[in-house]
């Protein structure tokens, strides 16, 4: 399944559609589908949207193709590569921080974003089970706060996630990843077709869905706002955290970066867009708020598939091709500090996959516990959940990017990037062009922004 890589001895994947298919798996989560509907709603729609797509255009995409070049030409995990490139350069040793930072990012958004994904494994269970027959949307809603504020029943989902985190990650990458793959992002995709049907033909509200999310009301273009949208860009890409970095490492020499990184990011957008149009005529369908919160897509969704024919299947599929969704994305979110790990300590990859899990696991327990209501503690009115969402999303993410692209910019070797990725002089200069200057620009504005 995998070869070798004739310039070193490590493994690449197989095809050039694996790394897409990876990349893809880990860009495409709870992100687009449980995270992108509830933020926009919570900012008013069109306004969010608008800036979130700008953001994935103007950054997102020249940093997809920054960090999977890094990663492909030095062939190491995250902070190896930065070291090996700082002193191949003699730059200094300070950059390594762009390779802590990621590791520190995966680390604290998998502890929440395997609560999450334990919602969306324990709402399959339910309706599989008929926990939901013949209930009324305020039924559905109040459903929604019985799980949330259970901390055993989410311990226990969220529990069985990480377990299955932890076997697939400890099989290895090749082993893992490449096979299920295949066929369950085709699956959730067409589930996700199926549920937009629904959404345009049964509710009567497709229009005020699509007016919502599509018509810019330019006084919500705040930049709290944009905070919010530049945030969301690079958690829905898996930006910032060197992720696309430790999986360039596999990448076959002869995949063109750029085609690929286009490719994740319109599939991920894609996704994300197909899932606020299935969420939020169902949300005024059922007199639902669009500012719900993180309860958005579980309750929405819910409400249809009860009245659904045949909702119970396809909820039970939805739900658990949404935890399939979030398990590819979860490997991805292990990776960097694994692969440190396991080439700075002695350990197997088996331990060193327990140990980091547990650890995850434990952490985890803190939002469980802000959710259910059993942790009080706030800081600016936020909880622990929302702080650790905000600081990952809305900070770690953000900066980490900010570095990797004046790393790529202006610390790196223009003909190694040229090398990697294989453009055109004119094309090639106009992306250094964006990570030398624009996007540093951009996210240093938004982030002065949020700050007063
Ligand atoms: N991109 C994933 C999602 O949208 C989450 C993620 C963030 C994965 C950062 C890896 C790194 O669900």
């Amino acid at each position: 399944m995998s070869g070798q890589n004739p310039t070193t001895s490590k493994k690449t994947w197989a095809n050039r559609w694996t790394f897409l298919l990876a990349a893809a798996g880990s860009a495409i989560g709870l992100g687009n589908i449980w995270k992108f509907p509830y933020i926009a709603g919570q900012y008013g729609g069109g306004a969010f949207v608008m800036l979130y797509l700008l953001c994935i255009a103007v950054m997102g995409v020249p940093l997809l193709m920054a960090e999977t070049a890094i990663g492909r030409h030095t062939r190491l995990s995250p902070l190896n590569a930065i070291r090996k490139l700082t002193s191949d350069l003699g730059a200094s040793k300070l950059w390594g921080i762009i390779g802590w930072m990621g590791m520190l990012a995966g680390f604290l958004i998998l502890s929440f974003y395997s609560v999450i994904a334990g919602w969306s494994l324990s709402y399959a269970w339910d309706i599989v089970t008929g926990a939901f027959s013949g209930m009324n949307t305020d039924q559905v809603g109040d459903a929604f706060g019985g799980l949330v504020s259970s901390a055993p029943r989410q311990i226990f989902w969220h529990t069985v996630f990480m377990v299955i985190t932890l076997v697939i990650t400890a099989r290895g990458i090749h082993k893992g990843l490449e096979k299920g793959l295949q066929v369950m992002m085709p699956a959730l995709f067409a589930l996700l077709l199926i549920m937009l049907g629904y959404s345009m033909l049964e509710t009567g509200q497709f229009m005020r869905g699509f007016d919502f999310m599509f018509s810019v009301n330019f006084s919500k273009v705040t930049g709290e706002a944009f905070v919010a949208a530049l945030g969301q860009a690079f958690f829905t890409l898996s930006l910032g955290m060197c992720c696309l970095m430790a999986y360039g490492s596999y990448m076959p020499a002869n995949n063109s970066i750029p085609r690929t990184a286009i490719n994740v990011a319109a599939l991920d957008t894609l996704m994300a867009i197909i899932s606020g149009l299935i969420v939020f005529p169902i949300v005024f369908a059922y007199g639902l708020e669009p500012s719900a919160g993180p309860g958005l897509l579980f309750v929405s969704l819910t409400a249809a598939f009860v009245h659904m024919p045949m909702g119970e299947l396809f909820g039970f599929l939805f739900f658990v091709l949404v935890g399939i969704a979030a398990l590819s994305s979860a490997i991805s979110l292990v990776e960097p500090a694994l692969a440190w790990l396991i080439e700075r300590t002695p350990l197997s990859r088996t331990v060193a996959t327990v140990i980091l899990c547990a650890a995850i696991w434990f952490v985890g327990l803190g939002t469980v516990f802000s959710m259910s209501g059993d942790l009080t503690f706030t800081l600016f009115g936020k909880n622990f959940f929302d702080l650790l969402d905000y600081f990952t999303s809305n900070i770690l993410l953000p900066v980490g990017g900010l570095l990797v692209s004046i790393f790529a910019g202006w610390i790196m070797k223009r003909s190694t990037l040229m090398h990697e990725l294989g453009l055109s002089v004119g094309v090639f200069n106009l992306w250094r062009a964006m990570i030398r200057v624009i996007v540093p620009l951009c996210v240093l504005t938004v982030l002065i922004t949020a700050l007063f």
